[in-house]
This record gives structure tokens, sequence and C-alpha cells, in this order.
């Protein structure tokens, strides 16, 4: 047995050693567990420093350290914490060796940097220091900052400290990445919200239940209702009850992911109760599960616009009085002859004191000529004045009747023959009297117009399905070529080079029929004829929610 050996003592010491093994190792998992719950992503670039710098004091308890932060984008250093002394002027810039760039795969261009310096060897930062080990602060080819530890010859680094560096920056670094994104997120998310917010469109979100989640300044201030007042309200709190059904169907096609090209025209009433038009593009925005999540609607305030269209068909309608009056004054000649002849001749009868019953038919005549000329004059006075926007129930067959009168006068210098076949029993339609009688006065007058030598003007009216009224209005006139039939919608297109004509017939025409929701397609043969063909929709509602009543005196006095 050798001297001095002591098998108790080096059990002892063994004993020892794996115990104080033990103690670090509990210590490092301490500190590991430790910065897990400590590093939340609100925290600030002070507090993660502040984290960094307890761990490595509670790692390294002895050895001098340099903790740098720095903007991944502009690697500026943004915080620094150290322990010992640091040579001069070392914390301007981030300091890594240039094996450390290339085992964490950072661009290696990252050293033309002015505020990094990438060195040959491990830099050592520390005034007398022996031995110093780096690690940079790197997570998806990002750099975050950099950790640099020094051992002196009293506390020298032990040979696992740099793995153990390792992986403590490395959660750090993944941690910081999270913040980071998170700012980013947070940002972008402000950022979208203050562009939606300040728009200067009218903007609206809601969910798939119609639930409003987003509600613009725009149409806070176009309706006058608060934010706070919306948001989270049904949508359909704020869209007039006739508009909704519309709207639903728009909504439900956007959701399935085909809105219509054309958009959504709709009204909606302000918080002073004025009407205000807007028209709306609908479209879907989807979950990361690609669901549609909400509809984001967009929309422009055509107010203006629609109320500049209004007057300029008031003002066509205007000028096509001026026309129709000629025709008028014509039309009135005939039963005022009769009424003078008779009357004339009862007035010499009556003054000799004899009478027969043929009389009787006289004064019928009479009667009837001064009824007519009272009807025409009540009608052209009634469409002389300044039509109301609001739209009203209207009886289609009494339109087609009141504008043919009107223009009786040009029907019989075309010498056209006029068949009408006009269902009867019509639903009403809700719309505007002058303007629908203007559509048809254009209408027929370009009919006749176009049977210089007479013809046939053909007008029916039936219902057909999706709700609408069918209007035809036909001729057997000159027909139009194809080439022309896109263009005759065009303001200011004429064939008519006599002066006849300026243009413009049509397309108010189809600026009306576009104000009712309705369609208008037309069809021609030249040499033959051309058939218009005009949609319009007519009033579904339940029977008590129009004026039904109001609606049949109306027709009952035109008719008078
Ligand atoms: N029923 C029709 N038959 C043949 N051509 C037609 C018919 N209706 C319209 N057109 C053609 O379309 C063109 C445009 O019609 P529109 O009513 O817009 O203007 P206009 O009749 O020429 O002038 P305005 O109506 O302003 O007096 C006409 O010039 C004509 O060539
Ligand atoms: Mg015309």
């Amino acid at each position: 047995m050798e001297q001095g050996y002591d098998p108790v003592n080096e059990a002892n010491e063994r004993l020892h050693n794996a115990l104080s093994q033990l103690k670090e190792a509990r210590q490092i998992q301490k500190v590991f567990m430790g910065l897990g719950k400590e590093l939340s992503f609100g925290s600030s670039q002070e507090e993660f420093l502040q984290i960094i710098v307890d761990a490595v004091e509670a790692l390294f308890p002895q050895t001098h350290y340099l903790v740098q932060l720095a903007d991944p984008k502009s690697l500026v250093p943004t915080a620094m914490e150290h322990r010992g002394p640091l040579r001069n002027g070392v914390t301007n810039k981030i300091h890594i060796s240039r094996s450390a760039v290339v085992k964490t795969r950072l661009d290696p261009s990252i050293a033309q940097s002015a505020c990094i310096e990438v060195s040959q060897e491990v830099p050592n930062l520390f005034e007398g220091v022996a031995h110093a080990i780096h690690v940079p602060l790197v997570a998806e080819n990002q750099l975050f900052g950099a950790i640099h530890l020094g051992g002196s010859e009293k506390t020298p680094l032990a040979d696992d400290d740099e793995l153990l560096l390792i992986s403590m920056a490395n959660q750090m670094a993944l941690a910081l990445r999270n913040q980071r994104l998170l700012e980013e997120t947070a940002f972008l998310k402000d950022y979208l919200e203050s562009i939606l917010e300040y728009a200067n469109a009218l903007i609206i979100v809601t969910n798939r239940n119609r639930q409003i989640l987003v509600y613009n300044r725009a149409m806070e201030n176009l309706l006058g209702f608060p934010k706070n007042q919306t948001l989270g309200t049904d949508l359909f709190m704020w869209v007039p009850q006739e508009e909704q059904e519309r709207f639903a169907t728009e909504l439900s096609r956007t959701i399935g992911e085909s809105p219509s090209p054309a958009g959504l025209e709709t009204r909606m009433r302000t918080r002073e109760g004025e009407q205000v038009h807007i028209v709306f593009h609908l479209a879907a925005l989807k979950d990361r599960e690609d669901e549609v999540e909400s509809v984001i609607l967009i929309g422009q305030d055509i107010t203006q616009i629609r109320a500049l269209e209004f007057q300029i068909i008031e003002a066509e309608k205007m000028a096509s009085l001026g026309k129709l009056a000629a025709g008028v004054v014509h039309e009135l000649n005939n039963p005022l002859t009769s009424i003078s002849v008779y009357a004339e001749f009862l007035v010499s009868k009556l003054g000799t004191g004899r009478t027969d019953p043929s009389d009787v038919e006289k004064t019928e005549k009479i009667l009837k000529g001064a009824k007519r000329i009272q009807k025409l004059t009540r009608d052209l006075v009634s469409y002389g004045k300044p039509s109301s926007e609001e739209p009203e129930p209207l009886q289609i067959n009494d339109l087609v009747a009141q504008g043919l009168s009107f223009c009786e006068h040009t029907i019989g210098k075309h010498d056209v023959c006029v068949n009408v076949d006009l269902n009867k029993e019509l639903p009403l339609l809700n719309g505007n009297r002058t303007q629908l009688l203007q559509l048809i006065i254009n209408l027929v007058t370009n009919a006749c117009q176009a049977m210089a030598g007479g013809g046939e003007l053909n007008l029916s009216t039936k219902t057909q399905e999706q709700n609408t009224l069918l209007l035809t209005v036909s001729d057997t006139g000159t027909g139009i070529p194809e080439r022309d039939l896109e263009r005759i919608f065009e303001p200011f297109y004429t064939t008519k080079t006599d002066g006849e004509g300026t243009g413009l017939g049509l397309s108010i025409v189809s600026r009306i029929v576009e104000h009712h929701r309705g369609k208008i397609d037309v069809e021609s043969t030249p040499g033959e004829g051309t058939v218009f063909r005009i949609q319009l929709p007519f009033i579904t509602s339940q029977p008590d929610e129009i004026p039904a009543e109001g609606a049949e005196k109306k027709a009952v006095k035109e008719e008078g």
C-alpha cells in the first residue's frame, strides 16, 4: 500500500466534486428556467438587457462581461451593460469574429456596416484579460447584439463556458426575434387601422353576421353617427328597409366569393334624416384557414353626381316640353274647332227658340272636346312641374297611356298606327313619374322619326320573372345598323342631321332606367324595325307598406 493514500479521503473528494457539479448543474437549470419565465413578449429593450445581464451574472459569477443589443435593421447598438474594465472605444460597435459570422450564417456583407467590426480572431474587449469568448445574438440571419466574456488569471473561463453561453444566447436571440415580430405585427395592425380610419373613402368592415367591426371616419362624417354607436351593431340598422334585400344578396354573394364588379348602389339616411347615395364595392377578407371571415365595403358618396344627373334629366324634360307644346297646340285645335262650330250653331238655334233631339248629341260633342282639352293641359302642366326625387308607387300602364297622348301629334304627323297591348292588373312600381313619362316620350318619338313613311308602333307591358315589369316599344322603321347599336346610348350620338335631334334622347332613357334599377336592351334589323325592352322592378312589399289607396286615386284621377 502506497504511503499517503487515503481511500476515505479520495472518496470524500470525489463526493465533494460530484456535489459541486450537481450544484452547478442545478444553478444552470435554475437560470434557464428563470429565463423562460422572464421572457415575455411585451418586454422593452432595457428589460431584455437586464434579463440577459442577470443570467450572465448568475452563470458566470466571476467573469468580466459586455452585453450589447443592436437594432437588427440599422445594426446601430441600442443598449449595453458591462462588468470589468473595457478597452477604449469598444462600445461604439458590435464586435464579432469572422468564424462567428460563418457559424451563425450571417450575411458576410455585414462586415461593411459602420456599426460592426468583424475581426479574424476572437475579439478581446477587456483590459488585462488573457482569455475571451463571445457569441453574437443571431436568429433567422438577423443580428440582435452580442455577449462577450473575459476571464482573468484568477477567474479563468472553463472549457464548457462557451457552450453554455451559446445555448443561452440562442434562447435570448429567439426571444428578441419574436419580440421584434410582435412589434412589427402591432405596427402593421396600427398602420392598417389608420389607413382604414383616415382613408378618403367610406369604409365598413363586417363579420359574416353583418356585425360592424370597422366604421371609419369618412362614414362617421357622412352619416353623422359616431363610431361608438355603430361598432358591434347589425349593418342593417343603418340601411333603409327597401335596400336590405339587395344588400343581403350582395353580401352573401361576396361571402360566396363572387361579388358583382359593378358594385352596389344604395341609399342611406344621415342622422339629420337626409338621403345620401353611396356606391359600395364589396370584397371578402379571409382568415389563415382561407375561410371568408369578414367583408370589407368600400364606398363612394355619389349624392352630388345623382343630383346633377337629376338636373340634366329635368332640363331635358323642359326641352322636350317645348317641343311637345307645339304638338299639343295642334292637338287642341281639332276639339276647339268642333266646340266652336257646334256652340255657334246651338247659340243661333237657341235664339230662334227651336230645338230638336240631335242638339243633345251636339252638346255632348262640345263636352267631349272640352274634356279632352282639359286632360291634355292638366297632364302637360303636371309633366312640367319640377319632379320630386322621392319615388312614388306608379302604374306603368297609366304612364304609357299618358305618354302616348303627349305624342299624338308626332304619331299623326308620321302617319303611324299604334297598337297597345297592356297587361291588366300589373303590380305597381316605385318610380319617378316625370322621368318614366320622359322615357316613354323619348322612345315613342324615336320610333315615329324612324318611320317617316308610316308604319306600326307597338307598346306592350307585362310581368316577368325576378319581380320585374317588361315594357316593350317596337317599331317597323328603318332599324339600326349593328355597328351603331352600341353607340346609340351615348350622349350626343345622333344620325339626325337636319337639326331634328341632339342625340340626348336615349342617353337620358338609359340614365332613367338605371335610376329605377332596371335594364334596357335593344334589338334591331335594318329595314325591318327596332325593339326596345325595358325591365323595371315592381313593388313586392306587403300591401300595407305601400299607399295602395293613394295610388288608386291617382290612377282614377288621370283617367278622368
Ligand atoms: N327606334 C329607332 N329606330 C331607328 N333608329 C333609332 C331608333 N331610336 C334611336 N335610333 C338611333 O339612335 C340615335 C340616338 O337616338 P337619341 O334618341 O339618343 O337621339 P336623337 O333621337 O338623334 O336626338 P334627340 O332624341 O336628342 O332628339 C338616333 O339618332 C337614331 O340614329
Ligand atoms: Mg331621340
